[in-house]
């Protein structure tokens, strides 16, 4: 029975001889995704009966509805039924953290132009969407509030106002050698998922329901659905395989879709499909958070900051939604990677009659360091020095000056070394000569270059969220199958808790298969936000793991090791497990531990260590650690026509030590590339009345392959993480997000070369050609020599 020792035995001792961690591999799910056989929720195939739902949507920003006829949208052939407000049997609020605020259907009153009203029911998805349009609805128009800083004149806010302060910034400011103050804006951003929102809600016997939803967050739809229908949370299942991106847009938004189909399909008792198409998609659904923020400086002859302050005034939309933790974020992520002795940030959630604004990678911390960013680039352009110099200076230190505004320590700190690393790999200084040369010459085209630093808090600022589960089966053939709570949105969550398993119990990564998040199988899961998908699921999943090994090691210590071995002197690696001087294929193992009556399943939980946090001070430790990053980004501008061109991009980033560097390289290389459209091209623009007119890929630009820098050079920072993480590994999702920053401020460098780098160019993000234009006018019209 035993077999020969083989020849890797000789290396078992040593821990690296096996591995499925800190290596690549591809996306578990590429070979499909590339050949079309991946199933998203609209490719399950239908069942019998299936009807289609479709939204009929407000055409007011703020009105009351004084009456709906629906009579020609019930005559219309193929309609099923329609279903109001009236027609909730429970709650109608999809609100994830304030309730009452965020009805499903609009009852009286609608609050933004696409808000839903009704739901049609039809045969099929097309009538269902022509049908929708046929109401005619009464309203009597309301003032409408469209803007955050109309939002913030007349005082009208989704939640009380926030302020996160140490020191005297005040005080510091006035005794500063120089001071200065200003205002600029930062856009919003579409969460553009290719996939849009889709739910198909299946009732089930016995006042069951299970939706199929591309969600983000399925125990959030599971108390959704369930507020709705009025039943409790164990009627309803919510699963997910996959979805095709979610960015954020389907962390609290899935819930009106799932709601919706669930409603019509309770209704109705059969199945319903909810799939918006992409206009209206863009019409409902919120998006990134737009801010506007006034600021005060103080600094030295060098550029050291001695206090600031900053206002910072969010585009919430008509209901709280997720608005509340965004500008948490964004308060906590204002300092970047800076020490601020002395700072008041005030934060302002703006309550408008547009889109609901909600989670967006990145989660407000790119709003609130975007600001620090835009400070520091007028600081060193008033001080007259190369900005790099400046942000260094002002860079925390590693064992002082080393307190954030909101408490905690940061004590990782690894940005000196990697912008050391990245300054000299970019060929910084010989660039900045070179565009200096170029820009002398060249009175059309302009070229700049800014090198940014990142900061970035990994975990939920509200501690609870911080918890995972993981279940993970050992079939008798060998082959084991993985779920756990986290949902899989292309980032390869899937494919990275897979190699923890594999890695745990020494077997190839093809015995793994991860399943579909199924509300049934992990109870009361967090969303799969905060880029903590793979801390969280990934340490669950090893968990699991790690009792399955345990388990079998006592199992096969005392079936194979003859009276010699201990449990914890068994390996398992390559397939095999090893007891003593027996090596017994893992599938043989597992065949004998099962007639031996040995548990071959378990559960896994994991609860991140160390997290404290008070919402009512702004203080604690909200975070397990800090990922750091920074990129050089080199642009070039046309002066006459506002176009611009990225020419070149080094990042390098840290995600410790990578559980799948190919992954992780592909994260960073997307959020760059998503960062750089919000930040350039991608302008979401509503109209006096307060309709959104850029609601589809013909005006509103996302960044094409055409847009990737034609020299784009992303690194991973070598480092591991200083936190017991799963493998000290770090989260790669949102962080890079802000990489692009040096793209916008590359292109402000550009502007400011204009004046001969003399005046701070007026440039608000998105940095569109027109923006660009408009700022290269006003710094001409700065810098032009007075007329005698
Ligand atoms: N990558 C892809 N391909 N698609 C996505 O939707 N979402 C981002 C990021 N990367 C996203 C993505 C966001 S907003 C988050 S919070 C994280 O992935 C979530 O996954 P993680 O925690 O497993 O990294
Ligand atoms: Mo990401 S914005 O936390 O879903």
């Amino acid at each position: 029975m035993n077999q020969q020792a083989e020849p890797f035995l000789k290396n078992l001792q040593d821990p690296d001889d096996f591995t499925q961690v800190h290596i690549s591999r591809p996306h578990e799910s590429a070979h499909l995704h590339v050949s079309g056989r991946a199933t998203y929720t609209d490719d399950i195939p239908t069942l019998a009966g299936t009807l289609h739902a479709a939204l009929g949507l407000s055409s007011k920003a703020h009105a009351k509805i004084v009456s709906i006829s629906l009579d020609k949208v019930r005559a219309t052939p193929g309609v099923v039924a329609i279903f109001t407000a009236d027609d909730i049997p429970g709650v109608n609020d999809v609100g994830p953290i304030i309730h009452g605020d965020d009805p499903i259907l609009a009852d009286g009153l609608v609050q933004y132009i696409g808000q839903p009203i009704f739901i049609v029911v039809a045969t099929s998805h097309e009538t269902a969407r022509l049908a929708a349009r046929r109401a005619e609805i009464v309203y009597e128009e309301l003032p409408a509030i469209l803007t955050a800083q109309q939002a913030r004149a007349a005082n009208q806010h989704v939640l009380p106002p926030m302020k996160l302060a140490r020191g005297e910034a005040g005080t510091k400011i006035a005794r500063a050698a120089h001071r200065e103050a200003g205002e600029m804006l930062l856009g919003g951003q579409e969460q553009f998922y290719l996939e849009g929102q889709i739910s198909y809600a299946v009732p089930k016997d016995d006042d069951g329901m299970h939706v199929y939803c591309s969600t983000q967050h399925p125990t959030e739809m599971q108390h959704l659905v369930a507020h709705a229908l009025g039943v409790a949370s164990h009627n309803v299942l919510i699963e997910c395989r996959r979805m095709g991106g979610g960015f954020g847009g389907k962390e609290s938004q899935s819930g009106l879709f799932a709601c919706c189909a669930a409603l019509a399909a309770w209704k109705l008792l059969c199945p319903v499909k909810l799939r918006p198409d992409r206009d209206d998609d863009m019409m409902v659904t919120g998006k990134r958070h737009d801010f506007h923020y006034t600021y005060e400086v103080g600094y030295d002859d060098k550029g050291v900051i001695d206090g600031v302050t900053v206002d910072m005034t969010s585009r919430c939309g008509f209901s709280a939604d997720l608005s509340g933790p965004v500008m948490t974020r964004a308060l906590c992520h204002f300092d970047n990677a800076y020490w601020l002795p002395d700072v008041t940030i005030d934060g302002f959630c703006g309550k408008t009659n547009t889109q609901s604004n909600t989670a967006f990678r990145g989660f407000g911390g790119p709003q609130g360091a975007f600001a620090i960013e835009y400070i520091m680039d007028n600081v060193a352009r008033s001080v007259g020095e190369d900005s790099l110099d400046v942000r260094r200076r002002n860079l925390y230190g590693k064992t002082e000056r080393n307190q954030t505004p909101y408490g905690q320590i940061v004590e990782d700190n690894v940005i000196h070394e990697l912008i050391d690393e990245l300054e000299a790999t970019s060929e910084y200084r010989a660039r900045r000569a070179a565009i200096n040369e170029f820009n002398a010459n060249n009175a059309i085209l302009k070229k700049g270059m800014a090198l940014t630093p990142v900061k970035f808090g990994i975990a939920f600022n509200v501690t609870h969220f911080n918890q995972a589960g993981a279940l993970v089966h050992i079939y008798t053939d060998g082959s084991v199958l993985v779920n756990h709570g986290g949902t899989e949105m292309g980032q390869g969550l899937n494919t990275k808790v897979a190699q923890v398993v594999a890695h745990e119990l020494g077997i190839g990564f093809n015995r793994i298969r991860v399943t579909a998040t199924d509300t049934s199988k992990i109870a009361n899961t967090s969303a799969t936000a905060a880029s903590t998908g793979s801390d969280l699921n990934g340490k669950a999943a090893q968990d699991a793991a790690r009792q399955l090994r345990e388990r079998l090691s006592a199992f096969a210590a005392e079936r194979f090791g003859a009276g010699q071995v201990s449990a914890s002197e068994v390996r398992f690696a390559h397939d095999r497990v090893v007891v003593g001087d027996s090596v017994v294929p893992f599938e043989e193992v597992i065949a004998k531990a099962y007639l031996a009556r040995i548990q071959l399943w378990s559960d896994g939980f994991y609860a991140t260590p160390k997290l404290y946090w008070d919402q009512s001070k702004l203080q604690g430790r909200p975070f397990y650690y800090y990922s750091y990053g920074a990129a050089v980004s080199e642009v070039v501008i046309d002066t006459l026509t506002g176009e611009m061109r990225v020419l070149r991009a080094d990042a390098l980033h840290d995600v410790g030590a990578s559980l799948n560097p190919a992954l992780d390289v592909g994260q960073v290389e997307g959020a760059f590339i998503q960062g750089m459209g919000w930040l350039t091209t991608e302008e979401l623009w509503w109209n006096a009345g307060g309709k959104l007119m850029t609601h589809a890929p013909s005006t509103y630009k996302i960044p094409t392959v055409n847009d990737t820098p034609p020299d784009f050079r992303v690194r991973l920072f070598k480092n591991r993480n200083a936190e017991d993480s799963i493998h000290r590994s770090k989260a790669t999702g949102e962080p890079p997000l802000l990489l692009p920053f040096s793209v916008f401020f590359a292109v402000r460098d550009a502007v400011s070369a204009v004046g001969g780098h003399k005046v701070n160019p007026p440039l608000n993000a998105p940095a569109t050609s027109e923006e660009i234009l408009k700022a290269v006018g006003a710094v001409r019209a700065a810098t032009a020599a007075p007329r005698r």
